[in-house]
């Protein structure tokens, strides 16, 4: 078995009908077609998305992310409900040496407001906290990107300042804002129960 199988795992049970599968490069065709129907939601706040215009551009980004794992820089996973694609996550620049990593994700449309990103994020914060033994997990959001800011506010994550004009998006320049999870603050969420309980409120 490849060392990064057993560092970054394969597949992440959700629960019923849900889970986090590892990105393969043969996945392009599928997360195209789901860009392409999501073109005007995902494109406000992703700036990748104006220049995916063939399978082959996303191939090419699996490709990518297939090489960052290998590196141990990246582990990204297709959200699947029932074995369908909702959305992408995954956590990227992980500095081993530094014990830090960020997070990033997007859902389809349909699958918006039923907490599954907050879920993924929470399942992705185990990896990265109890499988890879990292210090500090970092959420960067465009300023006015609220509902993704309200993934990190909601897990308990801390804001911490914004970096201005950080960012270029579809309809021009943004400030980003930068939130953080601590190891410690991690093991103060509580139990999984328990967790489950606070995300919901
Ligand atoms: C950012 C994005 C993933 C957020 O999606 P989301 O559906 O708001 O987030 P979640 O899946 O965690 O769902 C949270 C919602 O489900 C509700 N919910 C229901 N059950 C829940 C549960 N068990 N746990 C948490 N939330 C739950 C929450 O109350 C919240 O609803 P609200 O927005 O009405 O308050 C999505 O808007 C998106 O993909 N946007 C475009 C791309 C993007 O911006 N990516 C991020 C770039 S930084």
């Amino acid at each position: 078995m490849p060392a990064q199988e057993a560092r970054f795992p394969p597949v992440i049970p959700l629960g019923t009908d849900a889970e986090l599968v590892q990105l393969e490069p043969q996945d392009a065709e599928e997360i195209f077609a789901v860009v392409c129907a999501n073109r005007g939601h995902l494109g406000q706040w992703l700036p990748w998305v104006e220049s995916t215009l063939a399978a082959d551009d996303t191939r090419r980004f699996l490709e990518q992310v297939a090489a960052n794992r290998e590196e141990g820089k990246t582990a990204a996973y297709s959200l699947r409900l029932r074995g369908a694609l909702a959305g992408l996550a995954g956590l990227h620049d992980i500095d081993p040496a530094n014990g830090v990593a960020q997070i990033g994700y997007w859902l389809a449309k349909p699958h918006e407001g039923q907490g599954w990103m907050t879920r993924t994020v929470q399942a992705l914060l185990g990896v990265a906290f109890d499988g890879l033994g990292l210090e500090r997990i970092e959420i960067r959001c465009a300023a006015g990107n609220t509902r993704s800011q309200a993934i990190p506010r909601r897990l308990g994550f801390t804001y911490e300042g914004t970096l201005r004009s950080a960012q270029r998006l579809a309809g021009g320049r943004a400030d980003v804002r930068i939130y953080s999870l601590l190891r410690e603050e991690w093991g103060r969420l509580g139990s999984v129960a328990g967790r489950e309980d606070r995300i919901r409120g």
